[in-house]
């Protein structure tokens, strides 16, 4: 599989993933400032890919500061961190990310400022490479979960494009897979990016693993006839109670699953976890341009004058999920006390 994201030179490069699986193209930043475009015209996109994106994105942004002292180079970094945690609201890897980074320009006021930003590079790295040993420990446990021969049903993408290498959801398939496990996977499309038709589906063929898409409005009628046996989904922000705020259309997938008693499960870093959030309405939503739903490859697709309402994400509350699947273990409800627990004991 392609690096969704990697130095190149100094320079970062990512896979654009607007245009897979037409052309598998790199987009290449030069400065901080592309990257934040990048995240926010879905260059990259996923949680962890855009927390390890903003990672990168300030490492070559400290690199660009002319600054003759600690305080100065200090200010113009938060000044760029700033910028970088408003490219997309919802996903709290992004402000994870960028946290962590500014925590080390903070604990740093005597280093030179020439190492400084070479720590800056390699933290960044360290994300980067973290994410993926992370994803697999998640596919450790979240396998165990999946039974010997099973039909999983799974929304949007989250695989090896929406973090640094192997997926969380489809990491957890792809875990399963490599414990010899018959393991087909049936992908919501995902309207509007249509990332289940365009991503997921491309990287499941790449791995030969079994992969039909469907209709998003297909998805209940299939449980019903009892073709799927799990629901796994990726998040993009877990509130401390255990709602979990995920690609549009992840709620009705969940209240549908609920229905016909299928489980659902969610797979998700401990960094997507945000214990500041008591419940999931308080996680930001992020709102799309409307001609996103009615403009396909440039062509108005509605009719002319059209409005349409762009929500990128829902939120599913915590008690139709079966269990989140982290690195550190399986959390089953009540999500609350575990979340706590597992904050506390960090
Ligand atoms: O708008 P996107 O494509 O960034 O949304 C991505 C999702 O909703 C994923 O399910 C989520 O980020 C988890 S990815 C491991």
């Amino acid at each position: 599989m392609i690096p969704t994201i990697e130095w190149s030179g100094k320079y970062i490069r990512m896979i654009d993933q607007r245009k897979i699986p037409r052309k598998l193209e790199w987009y290449t930043c030069r400065n901080y400032v592309q990257v934040i475009n990048a995240i926010e015209k879905m260059v990259i996109r996923g949680a962890p890919a855009i927390g390890v994106a903003a990672a990168m994105g300030l490492a070559l942004g400290a690199e660009s500061i002319k600054a003759h002292s600690y305080d100065d180079f200090k200010r113009n970094f938060k000044k760029i961190a700033d910028k970088m945690i408003k490219a997309r609201p919802t996903a709290v890897n992004l402000g994870w990310a960028v946290e962590r980074m500014s925590q080390l320009v903070d604990k740093a006021p005597n280093t030179p400022l020439d190492i400084l930003k070479k720590k800056l590079r390699a933290e960044a790295d360290n994300i980067l490479r973290e994410d993926i040993e992370i994803n697999r420990q998640m596919g450790q446990y979240g396998q165990g979960l999946i039974p010997g021969k099973a039909t999983v049903l799974t929304h949007c993408n989250a695989g090896a494009l929406a973090t640094a290498g192997y997926g969380t959801a489809l990491g957890v398939i792809r875990a399963a897979r490599e414990k010899g496990k018959n393991v087909r996977v049936i992908a919501d499309e995902t309207r509007p990016w249509l990332q289940g038709l365009r991503l997921t589906a491309f990287e499941l063929m790449q791995d030969h693993i079994p992969v039909s898409v469907i209709a998003d409005n297909a998805a209940g009628s299939l449980m019903r006839q009892k073709v799927i046996d799990l629901v796994i989904t990726g998040a993009d922000r877990i509130a401390a109670n255990g709602d979990v705020a995920n690609k549009i259309g992840t709620y009705q997938v969940a209240v549908l699953a609920r229905e016909n008693r299928i489980p659902f499960y969610v797979a998700a870093p401990l960094s997507t976890i945000d214990p500041q959030k008591k419940t999931g309405d308080m996680i930001p939503i992020e709102e799309r341009d409307p001609e996103e739903i009615f403009r396909f490859e440039n062509k108005q697709i509605g009719p002319k004058g059209i409005k349409a309402i762009n929500p990128a994400f829902d939120i599913t509350p915590n008690k139709y999920i079966s269990a989140i699947i982290t690195e550190k273990g399986i959390l089953r409800p009540p999500f609350k006390k575990k979340i706590r627990e597992l904050f506390h004991s960090r």
